[in-house]
């Protein structure tokens, strides 16, 4: 990893964590064991790779950090929800996620879905209403329109009924990488194109190519998490090794073998970034950052 982009993720990752405790509900308001759940959750923990990007794509465009703040915590939530849910009996039934046990152990389960609906709603309150976004309503509305498609049928849960459908299941390789657009690949194109829309005068080709990026690496994102699946540790990851195989999930590994997934993660990283071309070396982060998500260990 190149030592900006160390320094600018462990900046982002810090900030990032004060900002999602600000709004988080605070443990002595009721109902207690509810917001303990969400907290448990979403703070101290995780790679924060979402709001890196929203981070990432803001310093692209010349956005000020904290105009991103509430952008980046709705995605930060929305994926904690996933997670959540992502890891109950009904879906994954995982028991380890971020180096804790997962939600549904640690509280109950009827908690964990709480906490996982409660995150959601917190998302879009914060799209509509943080006053440190200075978003015009115009902006607030597109945003969250954004972040709606993304999380909804047409996109994260669409991508999980859709994994959900396949155990057990051949499928082609189109019908996969669906699923991965979906599933994975929506919110991280979402974290990229609500920066995006925080600049109220963006050039549409400007707009275009990022969302082409983002596109690519949402993609790349899910191959590396299935290869990752199959050859890292559980202490590295923080979650379960090798559950992907248990559960007879279809994965770009299982598909095509580990080393055609990484040829495929290696060619969307290229693509990600001739999508870049036309940025200076203010892209330079959004370059690194698509090398580090096929290259990250966890
Ligand atoms: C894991 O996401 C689930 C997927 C969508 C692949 P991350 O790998 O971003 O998980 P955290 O946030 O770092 O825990
Ligand atoms: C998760 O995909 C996608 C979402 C949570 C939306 P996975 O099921 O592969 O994620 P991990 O491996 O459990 O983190
Ligand atoms: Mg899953
Ligand atoms: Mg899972
Ligand atoms: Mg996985």
């Amino acid at each position: 990893m190149s030592n900006a982009l160390k320094e600018y993720l462990s900046l982002c990752q810090k900030r990032v964590e004060n900002a999602l405790d600000a709004r988080l509900p605070n443990v002595n308001i009721l109902p207690q064991r509810l917001h303990e759940a969400m907290r448990y959750s979403t703070l101290d923990g995780g790679k924060r790779m979402r709001p890196v990007l929203t981070y990432s794509t803001g310093k692209a465009l010349g956005l000020d950090m904290e105009l991103l703040d509430g952008v980046a915590c709705a995605v930060e939530f929305i994926h904690v929800y996933s997670l959540i849910h992502d890891d109950l009996p009904a879906m994954d039934d995982d028991d380890l996620r971020r180096g804790k046990v997962t939600s549904h152990i640690a509280f109950d389960e009827a908690t964990a879905i709480l906490a996982g609906d409660a995150l959601q709603a917190l998302a879009f309150e914060t799209l509509a209403n943080d006053l440190t976004m200075k978003a015009t309503p115009r902006q607030r509305l597109q945003m969250i329109t954004r972040l709606t498609k993304a999380s909804g049928s047409q996109g994260m849960v669409g991508g999980q009924a859709i994994d959900l459908d396949s155990v057990g299941k051949h499928i082609s390789l189109p019908e996969l990488e669906n699923m991965h657009i979906h599933k994975t690949g929506a919110l991280i194109r979402a974290s990229v194109n609500m920066a995006a829309l925080a600049k109220i005068d963006i050039n549409a080709e400007m707009a275009q190519k990022l969302d082409h990026y983002a596109k690519c690496i949402g993609l790349s994102f899910q191959v590396k998490d299935d290869i990752l699946d199959e050859e890292s540790d559980t202490v590295t990851l923080g979650k379960t090794q090798g559950k992907d195989q248990n559960n007879d999930k279809p994965t770009y590994p299982a598909l095509l073998g580990l080393a055609r997934a990484k040829q495929k993660a290696q060619e969307l990283h290229e693509q990600a970034l001739v999508s870049l071309n036309n940025f200076g070396s203010e892209a330079d982060l959004l370059r690194d950052l698509s090398l580090y998500i096929i290259q990250r260990d966890h």
